[in-house]
């Protein structure tokens, strides 16, 4: 579904992805891992359209996606959440998943003065949808809620639910447990099944060792911008290369 091919990405001296190259199969959760500064994030950046890498190929779907704008991208289906939560912290909750659907939804970005019943009619529709993401993601009772006075947990929820909006087939989660209780990951590890059960495929970067050993079903690990490893979560805690990466004290599961 997702293919890299040699993708190199340079701020200035520093190579930040050197020439990766892999391949995320549909319908797979999918797990990027690394130390601090191996290039998750940047990655990240790449595939959704944040940066256009210095060389490579990132091919969505049969399609060339390299350098596109975001929204391109985000059109195409996927989306994404941040390492730091990015919310509309003024806004209520259903706003920010309204928010969400706007960038898909036929009427796009057509400025509210030029009200139409057909837009009236989306809003509506679009609205419902955002309901039942609200639902889906157990944050229905908090539509009305500001977004900055929900917990930690719900608003990495929120964040996830807003990257549900566009109804991507690919989402991908950079860092979501990142803060959270032991439950309030449990609950995390739960949903991101759920959502994958939905036939979304899933590229999670995470640190939880343990969250990513129990539900990704492949695993890449980036050091240092280049790729050292990619296997199945067994393959990989046994891997010399990744225990070596993580300071020899191997990975604690
Ligand atoms: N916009 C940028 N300009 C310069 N350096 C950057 C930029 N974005 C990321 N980097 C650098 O790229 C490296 C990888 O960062 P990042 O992708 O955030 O790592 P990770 O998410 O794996 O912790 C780091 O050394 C970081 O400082
Ligand atoms: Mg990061």
């Amino acid at each position: 579904m997702l293919t890299l091919q040699n993708v190199t990405i340079k701020f200035g001296g520093l190579t930040a992805v050197n020439e990766v190259s892999a391949q995320i199969d549909r319908g797979v959760i999918f797990g990027l891992i690394g130390p601090n500064g191996a290039g998750k994030t940047t990655l990240f950046n790449i595939i959704s359209g944040v940066y256009a890498p210095t060389s490579g190929i990132v091919n969505f779907d049969g399609q060339d996606i390299t350098g596109l704008a975001p929204y391109k991208i985000n059109g195409l289906g996927i989306s994404r959440t941040y390492q730091n939560i990015n919310l509309f912290s003024k806004m209520s909750v259903l706003e920010n998943v309204l928010v969400g659907c706007h960038t898909k939804s036929a009427a796009g970005i057509i400025p509210s003065v030029l009200r139409t019943d057909n837009q009236r009619l989306e809003e509506s529709t679009v609205r419902q949808k955002s309901i039942e993401i609200l639902e889906f993601m157990d944050l229905a009772d908090k539509g009305n809620f500001t977004a900055c006075n929900l917990s930690y947990g719900e608003q990495r929820r929120l964040e996830i639910a807003r990257a549900l909006a566009s109804e991507p087939k690919m989402l991908l989660l950079d860092e979501p447990a990142a803060g959270m209780n032991g439950k309030e990951k449990e609950e995390l590890s739960e949903t991101i099944r759920k959502i994958n059960a939905k036939g979304i495929t899933i590229l999670l970067v995470e640190h939880d060792m343990k969250l990513v050993m129990n539900i990704t079903h492949q695993i890449c690990v980036l050091n240092y911008g280049k790729r050292i490893a990619f296997g199945d979560p067994e393959q990989i805690q046994k891997d010399e290369n990744v225990i070596e990466a993580y300071l020899g004290g191997g990975i604690d599961v």
